[in-house]
């Protein structure tokens, strides 16, 4: 296999004109995809060239050819990182056998399970994210959604790649499934929750980039250690991508924050909705939001599903073979607190039983490493009087032991009573939802940012701030 990509109708690095049916099969899927893009992908920017990356070879460094393209013409396509001679499973009850090259018959429902779900995930941003293009806040950013929009539809090409190549005739159909979902719709939804949510300002898609990108970073770590070669080399290159969308979303939110700073200051005893920022209490509600129903992206915090994936080899932990000496986890707990009567009892739970959990406890760090980053944006404005927070993970949650029960973002249980009383205090109310739409009108000249965004540091690839990076 190659690390350059293949300049055929389906560019890709795994030798596919040597695979006849599996290149029927995929050009078979293409026209159903392209007009699920057209359908679904970004409204009213078809025609436009965007300044875009395009891999052209899965070398760690120099993958990348960046481009004028028109959305539809995007190379998408199949990459996966080289294969390693001689890799074995590393992790379950088959750590040190030889890595499987073919679906293992005895796991082929709990795998196929896995890539649909992770399948399921990247259309349906695409379709969250749908209406944005037409109220970019700059060129430069609605660049960076395309770039998003596209890479995500990529994703869905991995997936599909691995269901047509080693699932047959269920695989087929499950990818023809991936593009019939639609994200929100209450007849044929999309697999999980935070997917459904819809995504209607820029906050909010920032906040998405930031967090619900970032829970895919996490499954794709944890991916990226299977046992099932095939799939981890194609979550590889997939983690590659995944930097620049979390990239998109963490200095979209410090832009604001550092807007919202400089009105603050201006007029220090003015509400800055005064002036068009978006105050920090709204700011901190929106990442209360996206960052709770990424929790629950993880799944239960007591799940004897993880386990199962974790002992067959399908699923390991973030940086398995990195991080931890002993990778069969037989022994070991940990301490989960469960509600019991309106109080929180501690739990022991066997390791294996907690692999969701441990994955969240690191999503989790990830996340308060990037509220470091927003705060020291504060710090340097002079703005003592607010810090940003990450919310408990007991907060809003909707899946696992904390489902149904109540908590303030700092993890304290509350009454039913007193939640409905103050939830707009944690969550974006229907208000602050209507002020951020108010405030996006769209700026399409080259080098003008919105009022409530500060312009970035720098441009991509070297290419200036005032660069036109979509042409209209
Ligand atoms: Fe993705
Ligand atoms: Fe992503």
């Amino acid at each position: 296999m190659s690390t350059e990509v293949s300049n055929e109708k389906i560019p890709n690095n795994v030798n596919l004109s040597e695979d006849k049916r599996l290149q029927r099969a995929l050009e078979q899927w293409l026209p159903n995809y392209i007009d699920w893009w057209k359908e679904m992908g970004p409204e009213g920017f078809l025609n436009q060239d965007i300044y875009l990356r395009t891999a052209v070879s899965v070398e760690a460094d120099g993958w990348a050819h960046f481009d004028y393209v028109k959305m539809p013409d995007y190379r998408w396509g199949i990459f996966l990182e080289p294969a390693e001679a001689g890799r074995k499973v590393g992790f379950g009850d088959h750590a040190d056998e030889l890595a499987w090259q073919q679906v293992p018959g005895e796991y082929r429902n709990m795998l196929r399970r896995l890539i649909v779900t992770q399948g399921d995930t990247e259309p349906a941003s695409v379709e969250q994210q749908r209406n944005l293009g037409t109220t970019a806040p700059s060129l430069y950013d609605m660049r960076n959604l395309f770039q998003v929009n596209v890479e995500e539809g990529r994703h869905l090409w991995a997936m599909v790649y691995l269901l047509h190549s080693y699932f047959g005739r269920d695989g087929r159909e499950e990818a023809e499934a991936l593009l019939e979902r639609r994200s929100g719709n209450p007849d044929k939804p999309r697999i999980l929750g935070a997917f459904n949510a819809p995504m209607t300002d820029w906050l909010s898609f920032f906040m998405f980039t930031t967090v619900t990108d970032r829970d895919g970073k996490f499954q794709l770590l944890s991916l990226a250690e299977s046992g099932f070669d095939p799939l981890a080399r194609t979550c590889r290159f997939m983690l590659t991508e995944e930097a620049h969308h979390m990239f998109v979303g963490e200095t979209g939110v410090g832009r604001i924050i550092q807007r919202t700073a400089e009105l603050m200051k201006k007029n220090p005893s003015e509400d800055v909705t005064k002036e068009g920022g978006i105050p920090l209490d709204m700011i901190q509600r929106a990442f209360n939001y996206w960052l709770s129903l990424s929790y629950d992206l993880f799944g239960g915090e007591i799940s004897s599903n993880a386990a199962s994936y974790f002992a067959a080899g399908l699923k390991g932990r973030a940086y398995e073979m990195k991080k931890y000496e002993e990778h069969r986890v037989l022994d070991g707990d940990m301490k989960i607190d469960v509600p019991k009567d309106g109080k929180l009892i501690t739990e022991t739970v066997a390791l294996r039983n907690a692999m969701n959990e441990i994955l969240r406890d690191d999503y989790k760090e990830d996340n308060e490493r990037v509220v470091v980053r927003w705060n020291k944006v504060l710090e340097e404005e002079g703005i003592t009087n607010f810090r940003f927070q990450v919310p408990s993970k007991r907060f809003h949650r909707q899946v696992g032991v904390y489902a149904g029960h109540h908590f303030t973002p700092d993890g304290t249980p509350i009454s039913a009573e007193e939640w409905n009383r103050r939830k707009y205090e944690f969550l974006p109310s229907e208000a602050d939802l209507a002020y951020v739409k108010s405030i996006q009108s769209p700026v399409t000249t080259i080098g003008q940012f919105a009022h409530w965004i500060a312009p970035p540091k720098q441009g991509i690839k070297g290419r200036p701030v005032d660069f036109e990076y979509v042409r209209l």
